[in-house]
């Protein structure tokens, strides 16, 4: 099939701005407002913040690009994109290989991403319920200690969450999603406004300010640096696919340079946003910056039971942030739904409820890390270096699929993006000014790749700054 015939079986956006509303709802989630100021937290603020950014701009937003790219022009499932783009290019088709990593990186993810948006959910109710009127610092987190201990809750979350997302993967990720995202996203925008007045109120914003931007390189370890470039590629979807088969819906028309520097601008605004909200609370109650995944949920609250309205914002808040975790989760299983579709002839539903029900298995581990296996540890450990150690099974897979599949999957689009495919093909996709693909191919072939391996590299001890 010629590339100008080839047309995606699961139907099209209707226009630019719905693939951009869709590609930043699966970009801004959990990501952004739970995990990168915990995150941020843990690995000492300002630098980390700094190796983040630097790796948004001159890795994520390239790889984006090509992401976008490769997924328009192939039209399908991101495993037979690359099978039927190799072909095209005479490569291998064993690149398919690559949509596989990403399917099972989606799904490994998805698998704990729901039980933390379970958490989300949850705290609807117990926001509502006004438990938070007031509460203290010492109450706010016994009460997360004591959610987070019952695997039952966990569970019922984990389930309630998984479920709603198959319901949603099964009527066609572009139906009702583009209107949720172009009205919840900027809701969800504004309360984090409201609760950055709040932070500047506690007399401790300059403090939080400084943590975050002031970079102190003495903190940073080849450990924090993994984290800050495996951050970059989570919060952005970026090295499974995601990006990839919402890119195969887009219409022939739409400048992909522009769209990918829209979502990434609004999906780093968001989480800067989210950590200046965070560390002034921190700081103000006499938090530990580096208090774990919990961590949202130990501060967010005192702040929901201190100001204004709290009751009101505070529920409208957790409600917003599981429908920006909702439209993030079902771009991680979109590419094998689609897959099944095209490949097993399986109806949407049937793809959706298979995806789902595995999905869900596997994170009844996750479920479990955080009680009853809490003392569960696994490590692991390559070329006599050790990548992890002690971490229970939530935190084995995220470091595992944030830290390692994603960048490798990263690098293994931008090599396929810059090396494997004619520039004439890369060109005519991009459709974009001289200068601007100039920048771009640079980025792919040498500066995104170099990049990833020096990482990698330095994990590993093969070469070593410090
Ligand atoms: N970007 C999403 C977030 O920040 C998570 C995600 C990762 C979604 C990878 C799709 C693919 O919450």
């Amino acid at each position: 099939m010629s590339e100008e015939s080839r047309s995606s079986i699961h139907g099209q956006w209707s226009n630019r701005m719905v693939f951009i509303l869709a590609a930043t709802g699966s970009a801004v989630g959990l990501g952004n407002i739970w995990k990168f100021p915990y995150i941020t937290g843990e690995n000492g603020g300002g630098a980390f913040v700094l190796v983040y950014l630097v790796c948004i701009a001159a890795i994520g937003v390239p790889i984006m690009m090509a992401e976008v790219m490769l997924g328009r022009r192939g039209r399908q499932s991101p495993i037979n994109s690359m099978r039927i783009l190799a072909a095209e290019e005479g490569r291998p088709a064993s690149w398919s290989w690559l949509g596989w990593l990403g399917v099972i990186a989606g799904f490994l993810i998805l698998s704990y991403y729901s039980v933390i948006a379970g958490w989300a959910l949850s705290y609807v109710f117990r926001t509502a319920s006004g438990v938070f009127e007031g509460a203290t610092a010492d109450g706010v987190s016994s009460i997360f200690t004591g959610f987070v201990s019952s695997p039952e809750s966990l569970l019922a979350w984990h389930t309630i969450f998984m479920v709603i997302t198959m319901i949603v993967v099964s009527r066609g990720v572009k139906h009702g999603i583009e209107r949720a995202v172009s009205y919840l996203m900027p809701s969800l925008f504004v309360l984090l406004i409201i609760l950055l007045f709040y932070a500047m109120s506690t007399g401790y914003f300059m403090q939080g300010l400084e943590f975050m931007f002031t970079p102190d390189f003495s903190k940073l370890t080849a450990q924090s640096v993994l984290v800050a470039m495996g951050h970059a590629f989570f919060t952005l979807s970026l090295g499974m696919g995601a990006i990839m088969v919402y890119g195969s819906y887009l219409p022939k028309e739409t400048s992909i340079a522009k769209a990918t520097m829209m979502i990434a601008v609004a999906d780093t605004t968001v989480a800067l946003v989210a950590g200046m909200v965070i560390f002034p609370i921190v700081f103000a109650n006499e938090l530990l910056p580096g208090e774990g995944p919990g961590l949202i949920f130990q501060t967010l609250p005192i702040a929901f039971g201190q100001m204004e309205a709290g009751v009101l914002i505070g529920t409208l808040f957790f409600i917003l942030l599981g429908f920006a975790a909702l439209s993030s989760s079902i771009s991680l299983i979109e590419p094998a739904v689609a897959w099944l579709v095209e490949n097993r002839g399986m109806s949407r539903v049937d793809a959706s409820v298979w995806c789902g029900l595995a999905t869900w298995l596997v994170g009844v581990g996750s479920v479990l890390s955080f009680n009853l296996w809490a003392s569960k540890t696994w490590s692991l450990s390559l070329f006599g270096e050790t990548l992890f150690e002690n971490k229970t099974f939530f935190d084995t897979l995220d470091g595992l699929t944030a830290n390692i599949m994603l960048p490798l999957g990263g690098l293994f689009i931008a090599i396929f993006a810059g090396w494997m495919m004619r520039p004439e093909s890369s060109k005519s996709e991009l459709n974009t000014v001289e200068k601007g693909y100039t920048l771009w191919i640079n980025l792919v072939r040498v500066i995104a790749p170099f990049a990833v391996m020096v990482v990698f590299l330095n994990v590993i001890g093969v070469i070593d700054f410090n």
